[in-house]
């Protein structure tokens, strides 16, 4: 048809899920969203200091003493209430394994290989991070971003995720430090020398960011339209890789589906996952300002879709995507990085 409206969830039925690999899962939350109240999305109060996301592998001791701290405490709240670290996590199996349906229609909505991807994330982690900040008693607190991209020391798994509640056990052994991150991994060791592998990386993010990613879609992925026959599949140059290539490549290769972070219902389980997404919602920054915001998406049907997710206050609320397209308004920034990629051009 050719009626389009933006995609949403239709609140009222949590349902079990597939897996990437058709097998079932059920992700949804104990007490069904539909019987809260949702309200819409308010920015955060302009005068509250900035959040500044910061590479992951600089931080301080002291910083991730804190992170630590906040997620140890997640781990801890039962599992009714929706801070809990496994509902944190669930919130990305609903809208990635298609557990709510679209709003009027009876297909899946999943925010997967389609332009869904960039804002959804934003969005998840936006709250995860307003979350931990409030548990800790810290309104600064801003996630790290896993800075694979960076050359200079940014493309190995960060040595804090090895220790405390930052463990996840299910990461691939191999690909633990000092072995160097192939952020095109397809599932087959490129077995190249870590000098090697690095400067393949940084190639490939300046086709990833640049040669490659010069129209809009070729970056934000396919516009998906609401019902069965607007499922597009064409996800955009980062989303499929690093994005896709990096959890493939930190899950673990024994597990059916490489879980932890390979699958959709178990990536967020793994606290790497909220630092991958950091990154990749910084190089969605980046992109959007080398092409000086021309390649910016303006259509309203993806503008108005919108997603519910529990704050801080363990309110639900409806965000749209029009609401969180300006990141200083959503009280974050990023510590820049040497984008060093930037001047690869072959
Ligand atoms: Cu929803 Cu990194 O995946």
């Amino acid at each position: 048809g050719h009626h389009h409206v933006p995609l949403s969830p239709n609140l009222t039925a949590c349902h079990r899920s597939l897996s990437d690999a058709d097998r079932p899962v059920y992700c949804c939350p104990p007490k069904p969203a539909s019987e809260e109240t949702v309200i819409d999305f308010q920015f955060p109060d302009p005068s509250a200091p900035l959040r500044i996301r910061r590479p992951a592998h600089k931080l301080d001791k002291e910083f991730i003493a804190k992170y630590q701290r906040g997620i140890a405490i997640m781990r801890a709240l039962p599992t009714d209430d929706p801070r809990n670290f496994m509902r944190q996590a669930n919130i990305h199996c609903i809208y990635c394994t298609g557990a709510y349906n679209q709003m009027h229609t009876n297909s899946l909505l999943k925010i997967h290989r389609s332009r869904m991807f960039f804002p959804f994330h934003r969005m998840m982690i936006y709250f995860h991070e307003r979350i931990l900040g409030n548990l800790i008693g810290d309104d600064t607190f801003a996630l790290p971003y896993w800075n694979w991209d960076n050359p200079e020391g940014g493309m190995f798994i960060p040595d804090f995720y090895l220790n405390g509640s930052f463990v996840d056990t299910q990461r691939e052994k191999t690909h633990l430090p000092p072995q160097v991150a192939d952020i095109d991994f397809d599932y087959v060791e490129r077995g190249l020398g870590t000098e090697d592998q690095i400067e393949y990386n940084v190639n490939f993010m300046y086709h990833q960011m640049i040669s490659g990613a010069k129209k809009t879609e070729l970056f934000m992925g396919c516009p998906i339209r609401s019902g069965e026959d607007g499922f597009c599949d064409g996800p955009g140059t980062i989303e499929l890789a690093p994005h896709n290539a990096l959890h493939t490549w930190v899950g673990n290769t024994v597990n059916p589906e490489r879980e932890n972070m390979g699958a959709f219902y178990s990536a967020a389980r793994d606290p790497i996952f909220y630092a991958h997404h950091s990154n990749i919602d910084r190089l969605w920054e980046v992109w959007r300002e080398l092409n000086d915001h021309k390649l910016d998406i303006n259509d309203p049907e993806w503008l108005d879709s919108h997603f519910v997710f529990h704050d801080e206050k363990l309110q639900l609320v409806r965000v749209r995507i029009r609401d969180v397209l300006d990141i200083s308004k959503l009280g974050y920034a990023y510590e820049s990085s040497d984008n060093v990629w930037m001047n690869a051009r072959p």
